[in-house]
């Protein structure tokens, strides 16, 4: 795959625990470093633009009003198949069902407050750090 870029949010209930120095410290650990970062309280528009393809899902409303409760700090990673690890290293979207030392097996606490976020592909990679990172905002 070589070296990819994927994109990250640190969602409200993990930069609302702290556990922002030990998700970070966790990806660079993993060989995957943060190419530009920003702490940032989402707007409802915002919010609902980033996941408007859940549009019609039942959770959609709880989903924006979750992410939009405090800041988040939103991230492109960097590194050698990057978007795979990535979700490697993040586990399950339901953390009862995420392996072990996972992030989200480590933190999350429910499948709505799941503590992370990341791209699930190349593609949607590229328009989600592009949707929050201007071309000369990206290291
Ligand atoms: P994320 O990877 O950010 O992408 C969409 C999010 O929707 C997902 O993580 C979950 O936080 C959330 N989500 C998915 N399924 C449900 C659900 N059944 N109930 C509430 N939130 C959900």
């Amino acid at each position: 795959m070589g070296i990819e870029r994927t994109f990250s949010i640190i969602k409200p209930d993990g930069v609302e625990r702290n556990l922002v120095g030990k998700i970070i410290g966790r990806f660079e650990e993993e060989g995957l470093r943060p190419v530009a970062i920003r702490r940032q309280h989402l707007s409802q528009a915002e919010a609902e633009g980033f996941y408007a393809v859940h549009s019609e899902r039942p959770f959609f409303g709880e989903l924006v009003e979750f992410m939009t409760r405090s800041p988040v700090v939103l991230m492109a990673l960097e590194g050698e198949n990057a978007v795979a690890r990535n979700r490697e290293i993040m586990g399950a979207t339901n953390p009862s069902e995420a392996a072990d030392n996972t992030l989200r097996k480590l933190y999350a606490e429910s499948i709505g407050e799941n503590t992370v976020h990341g791209s699930d592909s190349a593609e949607n990679a590229a328009i989600e750090i592009a949707y929050f990172f201007p071309a000369s905002t990206v290291g």
